[in-house]
């Protein structure tokens, strides 16, 4: 019978609560606490993952290959790229890890856990969560970068070594970013960013030992790379992190939808000057118009949308996810 504390945090955190999670480390302060695995199994779903084999059979979906093992075979073009899954173990054997993203859709229960935790922390509802697991041979790991998501990591096999730095050149990120593609940043990126790259090594950080039964909290945006010298299994519980800018978009949105104009086709290349001028005096006089069409906004109307699809990318994601399940059912 499973031995359970309470929620989810307390039955995975050793010798430490929720509460002091809560306080001292979520959402900006990384954690690594270990502690016996025997603990990860109150948490419903996590005993369905016993081996990569055992994976391999319950995951009907392409799997994601990454490493040195892809780029070899590209010839240098891509580091990663999806494979059926009884493709996956000849790529494992080849050195590449693997990464089974949404797991949650093939072990139900996980989704159930993940759940529960985002309302643990608050979350908005609308907040993107899944979980994935990750497989990963001797050397196979990530080069150092950073992700507009937090992840809860859960050490289920073999020893992992971490590095992790505090990112002093974005606060906040709202993107994913590899420090490979130094000194090019994104354009978005770019308007935010400060200071010198960190060095590949991330010399500055921390070093982070995680074996079996180790959790890791990784905060959205701390700079990370991984590596392994044996066999591993990883399991992440992923959470967006809605911004703010996020909630206030879809409520413009939401007001400038109503009017036509608004809707209307962008359609402006192939006038001659003189419709192109009068194209233009519209949306001017549109522009002008904005503060009349967002006044009255309230933080009621702004909270309200806590319960929007808050990343529209990953439900989509999700969405082909489950589609290219189904056709294992017939
Ligand atoms: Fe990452």
């Amino acid at each position: 019978m499973k031995i359970t504390k309470g929620n989810i945090l307390d039955d995975v955190l050793n010798e430490m609560n929720s509460d002091e999670f809560l306080n001292e480390y979520w959402p900006n302060h990384f954690l690594h606490n270990k502690g016996s695995i025997e603990r990860f199994f109150s948490v419903p779903g996590i005993e369905n993952i016993s081996s990569l084999e055992n994976i391999l059979k319950i995951y009907k979906n392409p799997v994601m290959v990454v490493g040195d093992a892809i780029i070899e075979e590209t010839g240098g073009i891509l580091n990663k790229f999806l494979v059926p899954p009884e493709e996956a173990m000849s790529w494992y054997e080849k050195g590449a890890a693997l990464e089974f993203d949404f797991t949650d859709i093939f072990i139900p229960e996980l989704r159930e856990s993940i759940s529960k935790l985002k309302s643990l922390l608050g979350l908005p509802e609308g907040t993107m969560a899944k979980a994935v697991l990750y497989a990963a041979k001797e050397s196979a790991g990530f080069s150092a970068h950073f992700d507009a998501y937090c992840n809860f990591i859960f050490q289920l096999k073999g020893k992992k070594k971490w590095k992790l730095a505090e990112n002093f050149n974005t606060i906040n990120p709202l993107q994913h970013y590899e420090l490979i593609e130094a000194p090019h940043l994104p354009d978005p990126l770019k308007s935010y960013w400060n200071g010198e790259f960190p060095d590949e090594n991330l010399s500055n950080g921390t070093e982070l030992i995680l074996d079996a039964g180790s959790f890791l909290f990784l905060p959205r945006g701390c700079w990370h790379s991984t590596s392994s010298s044996e066999e591993t299994i990883a399991l992440n519980f992923t959470f967006g992190q809605p911004a703010w800018l996020d909630l206030i978009l879809i409520e413009l949105r939401n007001r400038l939808i109503q009017k036509d104009e608004w809707r209307e086709l962008v359609n402006i290349d192939l006038l001659d000057e003189n419709e192109r001028k009068k194209v233009e005096e519209k949306l001017k006089s549109m522009i002008n118009n904005l503060p009349n069409d967002f006044k009255g906004i309230s933080v009621g109307d702004i909270l309200a949308r806590k319960k929007d699809d808050l990343d529209v990318y990953q439900s989509t994601q999700l969405v082909v996810r489950q589609l290219m399940s189904i056709k294992d059912g017939f």
